[in-house]
């Protein structure tokens, strides 16, 4: 094999900057062509005939919980774990880059990819698809970060622009694919359909090139979602280097001739082929042939992460003792159709042919002391006479010690490719609850879901709710596992449950109209947004109960030039071992910029046991307390008081603190343009100019600092000549002109 040739000949270039098919790409420099599939928490490799909607058959491969699922356990680790295993398993079926993370922010719930993506938040985002990236890396398989940006809704994704504003942009948005791309360097990343602020994703020069490659240090090969080029030429010289699916010999012959012919430059061309041949070589060199996987201890795993991914999101005492776990002898009635037909995994590019499927009904017969019975209650594809079945459900309910009801969204109701309308329950499975509710007090309920769903009709009517989300092959066993409490439940929600669609974010600016998503929500996403605005919420960011209970106290706090480091005792206050995943919240109160009252900037999770208690600690990194200055076009550390909470969510904050940050010594460039107001805000300006100012106020008669605080110094002059001909300063000494 020779070295990936600089100055090789325009055609070959061009000829790698194509898929060789739909999955693989050409041979270069005598490395092998090589697949790319989808992922991301199974491996879809399709051997007969392709598509990018899931809809032909592929090989079998482990189901693991879709990053939906995996964000609830809050887990890097595991996260890493699972991406090991997906990297033998790419290796065993030849696959040399596995097609995920997604790492898209949950901007509204009726995104329909919501389960395809893992959280609101960017920093559990980041922290969680980096760690995911590293176990997949590790294995000599490449990933492909995705999809990068703006993809936060399917409606019209192949044409309309995502409209948001840069602070919004960089703290939200990017924030999760910077941190992927500075902390674990994935070999690729993938470049969106849509538009991101007017721009193709595909051809934006400044996401590309200058922010990803310059900014961010990224090296590997940006390749495009499947079908997204719109223009080669423009996306090769923004800094695309592969188009898939291929191959395109037109395309291909077309970047020849607009190098010949001026309209791109050679060393666009060269550099994307030049990365390609590089990726071909890291892929050879990761190779492993004859890697076997070893699908039942793969399973095991599926299992084992889907069980730390279930939340437990309501467990009130009936007749003085929590519903759950499950008394060993109660005698059980199990309603619902997905008790027995599971909810796993979303439909779409990500579609997982499963090595085997756990069911919870069998699970939960195999686990549980008590007699199990089981009624279906309600069909999700219509058939059956809905009341029949309801009224059978209710008896059984009637007649059992608990009922435990499976209900959630059928698989035709999310899917990549549309956006749901709203984030209702069906109406059928809610009349079953109040139904079943209303003759057995002991009633649980058990969520499948990609997306959120409202859960305010149901909440008050059960004393139990365990939160499935879609936890792949695996989660019939883990289910059983958590309600018969083989596993105490330590998953945290990743997305707020809002009470009503109306409160969400991007209640009125969703889906996209005349080809635009209009972001105004700015940086207020979701737990930002509930929190700035007050609004109740039925479960909050952050939410997750456990068989136990535990004390967060002793915040301590220290700042240095890495960030801040949060440190709390955890107390297992309870009487069995668990799982508490202690989260910190920072706001800057005195803030010079319109911030968020808090956002999550760490997690750190503890196992106790009963009676057992340890300090924890978080770095709160440097660079995600800092804000992103949209006319610098910088980050910026402000220096101040900033506040930070320790809590079990969003809203049970146990423990806050100050501690003082030194900034970065930012001083926004002062020019005649800048108004008295911001020549005042910097402290060199403003110990020279306020004497002249008092002076100036005296003379006029006036708080000339506050009359004219938003005038640009540059032009004060003009308001010039008061009483006794004394004006005010014409600008701040050591200012420039603008
Ligand atoms: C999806 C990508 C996927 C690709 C290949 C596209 O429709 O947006 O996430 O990797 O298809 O299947």
């Amino acid at each position: 094999m020779t070295t990936p040739d600089a100055g090789r000949r325009l055609e070959e270039a061009a000829a790698l900057t194509s898929g060789a098919s739909f999955w693989t790409t050409k041979e270069a420099d005598g490395a092998a062509s090589f697949w790319l599939t989808d992922g991301p928490h199974g491996i879809r490799k399709q051997v007969a005939s392709p598509d990018h909607l899931g809809l032909a058959a592929s090989e079998p491969a482990t189901c693991f919980p879709p990053a939906v699922g995996l964000a609830q356990s809050w887990d890097p680790e595991l996260a890493s774990e699972v991406g090991a295993a997906l990297g033998r398993e790419a290796q065993a079926h030849g696959v040399g880059v596995l097609l995920g993370p997604g790492v898209n922010i949950k901007r509204d719930p009726r995104g329909g990819r919501s389960f395809e993506y893992f959280s609101e938040d960017p920093v559990l985002t980041g922290t969680l698809a980096a760690a995911w990236v590293r176990g997949v890396q590790g294995e000599g398989v490449g990933t492909s970060l995705k999809h990068f940006a703006g993809n936060e809704a399917e409606h019209d994704r192949m044409r309309a622009s995502s409209d948001v504003e840069q602070r919004p942009l960089r703290e939200i948005y990017l924030r999760a694919f910077q941190r992927v791309v500075e902390d674990a360097q994935p070999w690729t990343v993938m470049a969106a359909y849509n538009k991101v602020n007017g721009v193709y994703a595909t051809e934006d020069r400044s996401l590309l090139t200058d922010v990803l490659r310059g900014e961010w240090g990224f090296d590997g090969v940006v390749v495009s979602d499947w079908g997204a080029v719109a223009d080669r030429v423009a996306a090769v010289a923004a800094g695309l280097d592969l188009q898939m699916p291929g191959p395109d010999p037109g395309g291909d012959a077309g970047l020849v001739t607009a190098v010949e012919e001026g309209g791109l430059p050679a060393a666009s061309l060269q550099r994307a082929g030049r990365t390609v041949a590089e990726l071909a070589a890291k892929v050879a060199a990761g190779r492993r042939p004859g890697v076997a996987f070893d699908a039942d201890a793969h399973h095991e795993l599926a299992r084992q992460v889907a069980a730390r991914c279930v939340v437990l999101l309501e467990n009130d005492p009936v007749d003085g003792s929590a519903l759950l776990p499950l008394a060993p002898d109660a005698s059980v009635a199990v309603i619902g159709e997905f008790a027995e037909l599971p909810r796993y995994q979303g439909g779409g590019s990500s579609h997982v042919n499963p090595t085997r499927l756990d069911v919870p009904l069998e699970e939960l017969r195999a686990r549980h002391g008590g007699p199990v019975a089981s009624t279906r209650g309600f069909t999700t594809d219509g058939s059956g006479d809905p009341d029949a079945l309801r009224a059978e459900a209710v008896e059984a309910a009637r007649a059992a010690d608990v009922a435990v009801l499976f209900i959630g969204l059928a698989e035709e109701q999310e899917s990549e490719g549309f956006d749901r309308e709203d984030i209702e329950l069906p109406a059928d499975q809610v009349a079953l609850v109040r139904e079943v509710a209303a003759v057995q007090p002991r009633t649980v309920l058990v969520l499948s879901h990609g997306g959120v769903v409202r859960l305010a009709p149901v909440v008050d009517l059960v004393p139990a709710i365990v939160d499935g989300a879609l936890i792949g092959q695996g989660g019939g066993a883990a289910l059983a596992d958590v309600l018969v409490g083989a596993v105490n439940p330590s998953g945290k929600l990743a997305e707020t449950v809002p009470q009503r669609l109306q409160d969400v974010p991007a209640y009125l600016d969703f889906p996209s109209e005349f080809s635009a998503h209009r972001y105004s929500e700015g940086v207020h996403v979701g737990h930002r947004w509930y929190d700035a605005r007050g609004i109740d919420v039925t479960f909050p960011f952050g939410h997750g109960l456990s068989y136990t209970t535990f004390d967060v106290t002793d915040l301590h706090l220290g700042a240095s030039d890495d960030g801040i480091t949060a440190t709390v005792t955890v107390a297992n206050t309870g009487a069995r071992a668990g799982r508490e995943v202690v989260q910190f919240y920072v706001g800057v109160p005195g803030s010079a910029v319109r911030r968020p009252l808090r956002e999550l900037k760490g997690f750190a999770a503890v196992v106790l046991e009963p009676g057992e208690s340890r300090r924890v600690s978080a770095l709160l990194r440097r660079a995600d307390l800092a804000y992103w200055h949209p006319k610098a076009q910088r980050w910026v550390l402000e220096p101040g008081e900033y506040e930070v909470s320790a809590g079990v969510s969003s809203r049970d904050l146990r423990a806050t603190a100050l501690v003082g940050v030194i900034g970065d010594g930012f001083r926004p460039p002062i020019t005649g343009e800048s108004t008295l107001d911001e020549v005042l805000a910097d402290p060199e300006a403003r110990a020279s100019i306020l004497p002249l100012l008092a002076s100036a106020g005296e003379a006029l008669g006036m708080d000339v600092a506050q009359t004219m605080g938003s005038i640009p110094v540059g032009r004060l002059s003009a308001f010039g000549g008061g009483r006794d001909g004394a004006a005010p300063p014409a600008a701040a000494p050591g200012t420039a002109a603008s």
